[in-house]
């Protein structure tokens, strides 16, 4: 797969893109992250990529014109045109279903917004799948496409060592359950032993268990916003 990041700042990518599992799937060439800086599309001495609102209001806006400029550039540089996802706090709240709905893609191309956001003749223009990470605002687009990334790429064949373990993450397979508790050494650890079951070596037992367990934990996580006990 191919993944174009275009960002005012690029440099908030290095230390990320050579962490460890994705440093090796982009040694092992599974995934090229290609990243563009949206400012080599400006124009004018300054290299402006931004300006006030009209009509008022606070911050500044992305201009239409080097993102678009930018976004079109990037296009051309493969065979495939990417599949463009705009990232912004008003865009479709993303899940574990999202990604592995962008991991099937061939290319993706990762827009990232800063100061109050885009002009919106971006999204005219262009007309993103607009995508956001979660409820609250960041101060731009950098870490959701690091968030996307990081998620889709451990979806790619030959990326995790275990392909069962992506299988079996939270939020994986037909029921979308996370995870309950797991155990590693020691046995026993300031008092709290693991469960006698992972012990018994009765492999229908286990399988019946963590079934349970991931349904307890699905059932006690944090409630949505339209629950009544939520402060
Ligand atoms: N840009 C700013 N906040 C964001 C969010 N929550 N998700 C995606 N992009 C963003």
């Amino acid at each position: 797969m191919r993944i174009d990041i275009l960002t005012l700042f690029p440099e908030m990518f290095t230390g990320f893109l050579d962490g460890s599992l994705l440093g090796e799937a982009r040694r092992s060439r599974l995934i090229d992250v290609c990243l563009t800086n949206i400012r080599d599309f400006a124009e004018g001495v300054h290299r402006q990529v931004d300006d006030r609102p009209y009509g008022g209001g606070p911050g500044m806006l992305l201009m239409p014109g080097p993102v678009v400029s930018c976004v079109e550039a990037v296009q051309q540089q493969a065979a495939v045109p990417g599949h463009v996802v705009m990232l912004t706090p008003g865009g479709r709240r993303l899940d574990q279903a999202g990604v592995e709905e962008l991991a099937r893609k061939e290319r993706l191309v990762l827009l990232c917004g800063r100061y109050e956001g885009f002009d919106d003749r971006v999204r005219e223009t262009l007309s993103p799948d607009q995508v956001s990470i979660g409820d609250y605002v960041l101060s731009g687009g950098e870490v959701a496409a690091m968030v996307i990334v990081d998620a889709v790429a451990r979806l790619l064949p030959g990326v995790l060592g275990d392909e069962e373990s992506a299988r079996q993450d939270s939020f994986s397979g037909a029921d979308r359950l996370v995870e309950g508790p797991q155990y590693t050494r020691p046995r026993e650890f300031r008092g709290l032993r693991v469960p006698d079951v992972l012990l018994s070596g009765d492999h229908g037992r286990i399988a019946r268990w963590r079934h349970e367990q991931a349904v307890d934990a699905t059932r006690s996580r944090v409630p949505t916003n339209l629950s009544p006990s939520r402060s």
